[in-house]
């Protein structure tokens, strides 16, 4: 499992952690910044790691941001890209088994780093659950063709 993690200067210290967290569980992850906690803007970062995502080079994304708003908003302009702002478990899991989400985010105001942490294994060992909602999210990512 390869995750591209991102954030900005609200994000940082937790995407540090969690960085730990993820690759103690043999995850391997793909830092595309923000490095330190000066003050920077969010989309420099969600686009970056998205990339990396509708690249194929990471199989899904997390990013962090103050709300976690700014980084979801950012994502979703993204064609391909399916973000999901989570800030419980019930979500996390719902958004991967009938959303598909492709990319995970998270405020770092909002939640602490051990709902954090449990909140992004969910996203990452969930599996979609196709089907009807296989058709949904077709209908979803149809609007992206939409003048
Ligand atoms: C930065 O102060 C803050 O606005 C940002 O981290 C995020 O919460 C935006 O949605």
């Amino acid at each position: 499992m390869k995750v591209a993690i991102a954030a900005d200067h609200g994000g940082f210290a937790l995407k540090e952690e969690l960085k730990r967290h993820l690759e103690a569980a043999g995850v391997q992850v793909t830092d595309f910044g923000t490095y330190s906690e000066e003050s920077c803007d969010y989309p420099d970062f969600a686009v970056p790691a998205c990339g990396a995502v509708l690249s194929g080079e990471c199989d899904c994304g997390i990013l962090l941001c103050g709300t976690g708003i700014g980084m979801s908003l950012a994502a979703n302009k993204q064609k391909g890209i399916r973000c999901a702002l989570c800030g419980d478990c019930y979500s996390a899991e719902m958004t991967r088994r009938h959303n598909n989400a492709n990319v995970l985010a998270m405020g770092a105001r909002v939640i602490g780093p051990e709902l954090a942490f449990r909140i992004a294994d969910i996203f990452l060992n969930t599996p979609f659950e196709g089907g009807r909602h296989q058709r949904r999210v077709d209908k979803v990512m149809a609007l992206e063709e939409r003048e």
